[in-house]
């Protein structure tokens, strides 16, 4: 079967394309035939048919790219840039990962075509997202980038003692929620949940948490994933023969949560984080 993934001449845009996942998306979504924009802080090294510098953390920064690369309809977004928290803030972190996530993404839809799909990188740091839907939704039922930052600061205990963690529970919260009004117009929207994986911002978290804490996030699998083994799940998302997934949460973790779940594994950090429902 040729171009079996559909995604051949597609025009398909992808963030944190510098590094780790997003330069995997990148790649794979190049040889599958796509027309790939990579949006990045940093110039990627892989080969893309166009970059557009962005910082996530900055709303201008956003639109100037939106403005830039709309040009023509857009079949497919890749959200993939996110930063870990320490060393950087808590704030940075929350504004990369899910304020100007999101806000790219409500831009990028009215030029996306019916059949697309918005496919974003959360966590398995998110176990538990749906013991936190009571503020998760509220920074949800905020309008635009300024209300979401000023939810932020008003709420401030409700987040910071992890912008990462925190981030990823309204990531998971998000596909769910906004798929019902994304569906009438023919996009998708999906995540996947990573388990720990060899990209260049696994030393930071095994900095912050210890390898031992990271190491108790691996799966039955019994070892870290590599960046591919994570882009391919999430093109395979992405693409249009998925049709029927929306508004989905895509466990790439090895196993972990479902055995977390079935109390065949235990990570204590998972329970610590549950504490702040
Ligand atoms: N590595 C892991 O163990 C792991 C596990 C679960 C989830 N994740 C998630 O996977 C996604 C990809 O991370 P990765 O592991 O490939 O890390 P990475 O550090 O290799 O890549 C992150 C990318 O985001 C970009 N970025 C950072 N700040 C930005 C900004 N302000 N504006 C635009 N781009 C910015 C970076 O330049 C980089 O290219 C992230 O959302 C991360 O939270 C990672």
């Amino acid at each position: 079967m040729d171009d079996a993934l559909g995604y051949k001449g597609k025009r398909v845009v992808v963030t944190g394309a510098a590094s780790g996942m997003g330069e995997a998306t990148a790649a794979i979504l190049g040889d599958l035939g796509a027309r790939v924009t990579a949006l990045d802080i940093k110039e990627p090294t892989v080969s893309v048919d166009r970059f557009v510098q962005i910082d996530l953390r900055d709303q201008g920064s956003i639109d100037a790219a939106v403005a830039s690369i709309t040009d023509t309809a857009i079949d497919g977004l890749f959200s993939c840039a996110g930063l870990p928290g320490p060393p950087f803030s808590e704030f940075d972190t929350m504004l990369v990962n899910f304020v100007g996530a999101r806000h790219l993404a409500e831009s990028l839809v009215p030029h996306m075509s019916t059949g697309s799909a918005i496919s974003v990188i959360s966590s398995s740091a998110a176990i538990g997202w749906e013991k936190q839907t009571s503020t998760t939704k509220q920074l949800l039922e905020t309008t635009g980038f300024d209300a979401a930052v000023e939810w932020l600061q008003a709420n401030e205990a409700t987040w910071n003692w992890s912008g990462y963690a925190y981030s990823k529970y309204v990531i998971d919260a998000w596909v769910g929620w906004w798929y019902p009004e994304l569906a009438p117009k023919g996009i998708r929207i999906n995540c996947i949940n990573p388990g720990p994986t060899e990209t260049a911002m696994m030393p930071a978290f095994q900095d912050l948490m210890g390898k031992d804490v990271i190491d108790d996030a691996m799966g039955p699998v019994g070892r870290y994933s590599r960046a591919e083994e994570q882009a391919w799940p999430l093109v395979c998302l992405g693409s249009p023969r998925m049709s029927y997934v929306g508004g989905s949460i895509l466990w790439t973790d090895g196993g972990w949560y479902g055995a977390m779940t079935m109390g065949r594994h235990q990570a204590d950090w998972a329970e610590e984080t549950a504490k702040h429902a």
